[in-house]
């Protein structure tokens, strides 16, 4: 097969991705899909083959010594969204936080020829791969800076935008610094064990959220890193948050303990996403956490220090509706369970059909709204309900 041959396919199965993604309700906006339809992907991704860079998957590039993957050229799916979150116009001031190339020079197409993209990555490996891969697709006006991108890149601030593409646990005051007064920032912000897209424009001192969307990143490295930890409990691990440092646990063995089954009476589809159940959860329990491992994969819980509960749902199998159920363990698993369930049949009652949960974040010190607060090291956020 000749060059011509390949590059052939390539444009086809480009456009193949682009009927996918607006197909499955990614991709809606026209500008985003030229976008996808001008960038060349599999230059970005060289040594996949050219079926493996045009499918709607995440494309591994690095991992670390643990294994853990450091380094992907992401999902087009998640890209989509994160783009049409983002509503970047023509004339644009973009910054990029978290390199790959690709994604950049979608940025740089949507920008256009008055708008200017910065792409910052922490990883040198990263950079030069960015930097050649860019130059070959034509794109060697987009700057590539090596650096962490918990300070953003002065040198090219104000922005109209900064895209995260890397999971943040907070807002660095850099980037609120950076952003113009009128600008978007979209993030893939993680809060008590899940990830949201989340685009917050700025208003006045603080940000609001316009948009979420649930997404998955590699974790962010450097300045603000390591927010969450995952304390290993009998043949399971508790998750919490670093500003969730005095929370209460159990012994391990609290586990062996004969648990008490509670149901909820909520019903919720076998297949339905609840994670905004979960959140709410981690709103309203003192010693919220999520419990991975072992028999539970993956199951929102609260702990005291002498009892352990955990949401997890009955149904036969087969059933596409299934019921909502605390369990506990220890002595005060009943009100524990007690207090976890009426906050379930809070949600199922009030909150369930509604917007879900909105954002906001100011700085560390300044006025807060009401809502459930979560101190960072640069920011405090705001997590709000409405019905
Ligand atoms: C998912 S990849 C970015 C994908 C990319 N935007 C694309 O076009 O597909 C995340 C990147 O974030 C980088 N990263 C991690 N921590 C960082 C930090 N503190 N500052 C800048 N980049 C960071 C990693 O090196 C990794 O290359």
């Amino acid at each position: 097969m000749g060059p011509g041959d390949d590059s052939r396919q390539a444009a086809s199965l480009r456009a193949a991705l682009i009927r996918h993604l607006l197909a499955e309700g990614t991709l809606h906006d026209e500008r985003v899909a030229a976008a996808f339809q001008a960038v060349p992907r599999h230059l970005f991704v060289p040594q996949a083959p050219l079926d493996v860079a045009y499918a709607d998957d995440v494309v591994l590039m690095k991992r670390d010594e643990t294994g853990a993957v450091i380094s992907s050229v992401s999902q087009p799916s998640i890209m989509a969204l994160m783009l049409e979150q983002a509503a970047i116009r023509p004339g644009d001031r973009v910054l990029e936080i978290g390199s790959g190339g690709y994604n950049a020079a979608l940025l740089r197409e949507l920008a256009g020829p008055d708008g200017a993209v910065t792409t910052v990555d922490i990883d040198p490996e990263v950079t030069d791969r960015a930097r050649a891969s860019l130059d070959e697709a034509g794109y060697g006006d987009v700057r590539v800076v090596r650096a962490d991108g918990a300070y953003g890149d002065p040198a090219g601030a104000p922005y109209d935008r900064i895209v995260v593409t890397v999971t943040a646990w907070d807002i660095a005051s850099a980037w609120l610094r950076q952003l113009r007064p009128d600008g978007r920032i979209v993030v893939p912000l993680r809060l008590r064990a899940q990830t949201r897209s989340i685009a917050f424009d700025r208003v006045g001192a603080h940000l609001e959220s316009r948009s979420t969307t649930l997404c998955g990143f590699v974790s962010m490295q450097g300045a603000g890193a390591h927010y969450e930890r995952t304390s290993p409990f009998a043949e399971t691990g508790l998750t919490y948050d670093e500003d969730q440092e005095h929370e209460p646990r159990p012994p391990e063995e609290v586990l062996k303990l004969p648990p008490k089954r509670m149901p909820s009476g909520v019903h919720v589809g076998r297949e339905e996403p609840l994670l905004d159940l979960y959140l709410w959860l981690a709103s309203t329990l003192p010693g919220y956490c999520v419990m991975t491992g072992g028999e539970w994969s993956w199951v929102a819980a609260a702990t005291t220090a002498d009892s352990l509960v955990y949401l997890t749902t009955r149904g036969r199998p087969g059933d596409l509706r299934v019921e909502l159920v605390c369990v506990g363990h220890g002595a005060g698993a009943g009100r524990l369970a007690d207090q976890m369930l009426a906050q379930v049949r809070l949600w199922d009652r009030r909150l369930r059909h509604g917007a879900g949960p909105g954002f906001q974040v100011h700085a560390v010190g300044a006025a807060l709204p009401p809502g459930f607060h979560v101190a960072r090291r640069d920011s405090c956020l705001t997590v709000t309900w409405a019905e």
